[in-house]
């Protein structure tokens, strides 16, 4: 179903993961499909698998979730509503444990991120993964160890391409030694500029940056504000105008922005045609980093 009044995230244009993995840029998060605090099965399951199944017809060809999403709550929806993905890539993650609803725990122990992959893949329901992370790098084992645990999985053809997240530019360098880094997953949005430096680095060398928490500006969503301002100039919300600033940020950004509602679904891709223009970019930019 498509008529001119349907948003369409293709608007957004184009990254190839890894040199190869074409994706829209404008992709969406499961993360929230969860239950409250990430746990557990979501509230509304109907509007989550409608809302899934909404992606490929909105344009939208690429979805971030992880195991640790439920735990196992996630990646069994994305297969329900969409296996066997005609044209869709699935990225996901492993390496975050959870003890509780909104309790994240790294674990990098290297046999339990393999084992971790392998499951991701069977409860996906692929033969291989298009793109697995890193969820965090566990402070407790090392580095080398997790990174090596990753090349094997590339080696053995279980994952097409690797990334990390929350990293920083010395880690991403020492994860290359190992295996090619594809993408890199850092919270940043408009408010949050504190991943500068990766977003630089990930630009310079052609690394896929997927800012999670895209939607987010912090303070600027106030009545008032520069960004509240844009916003009305473009009759958008807040939320569309923070995602089409972050599209035109750079061309190596791939924002996520989660929901699980058709409406907001929508809402969101629709931020893909949105144009800034150069002042409008140049202000929310200045007022970000303030
Ligand atoms: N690598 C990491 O460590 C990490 C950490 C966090 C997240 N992530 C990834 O990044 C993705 C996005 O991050 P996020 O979920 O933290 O932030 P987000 O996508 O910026 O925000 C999601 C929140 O905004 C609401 N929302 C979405 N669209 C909306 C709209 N149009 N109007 C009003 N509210 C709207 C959602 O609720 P509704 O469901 O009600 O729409 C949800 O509560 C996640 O899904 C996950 O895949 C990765």
């Amino acid at each position: 179903m498509t008529d001119t009044h349907t948003p369409d995230a293709r608007a957004a244009g184009t990254f190839a993961i890894g040199g190869d993995m074409e994706v829209v840029r404008l992709g969406y998060g499961a993360m929230r499909i969860a239950g409250p605090g990430v746990w557990g099965p979501p509230r509304d399951r109907d509007a989550v698998l409608a809302t899934l199944r909404r992606l490929p017809e909105l344009g939208v060809n690429f979805i971030d979730t992880a195991d640790s999403y439920g735990p196992d709550v996630s990646e069994p929806l994305i297969r329900e509503g969409l296996h066997p993905y005609d044209g869709l890539f699935v990225a996901t993650k492993a390496g975050l444990k959870r003890p509780g609803p909104d309790q994240w725990a790294p674990h990098g122990d290297p046999e339990y991120l393999v084992s971790q992959a392998h499951r991701s893949r069977d409860l996906l329901g692929v033969e291989r993964i298009d793109l697995w992370q890193l969820h965090r790098i566990d402070p407790k084992v090392p580095a080398a160890e997790q990174f090596d645990a990753i090349a094997r999985l590339l080696a053995e053809g279980v994952i097409r391409h690797a990334g990390l997240s929350q990293v920083t530019v010395e880690e991403i360098e020492a994860a290359r030694a190992v295996f090619p880094v594809a993408t890199v997953q850092n919270r940043y949005n408009l408010g949050d500029r504190s991943s500068e430096d990766v977003l630089a680095y990930c630009e310079r060398e052609g690394i896929g940056f997927i800012p999670w928490y895209p939607l987010s500006a912090g303070r600027l969503t106030e009545k008032g504000s520069v960004l509240d301002r844009i916003a009305r100039d473009h009759q958008a919300t807040p939320g569309q105008i923070a995602l089409a600033w972050l599209l035109r940020r750079s061309p190596v950004i791939l924002p996520i922005p989660g929901t699980g509602q058709v409406h907001h679904l929508e809402e969101n891709v629709a931020a893909a045609a949105i144009r800034l223009s150069d002042a409008a970019f140049a202000e929310l930019d200045a007022a970000g980093r303030a």
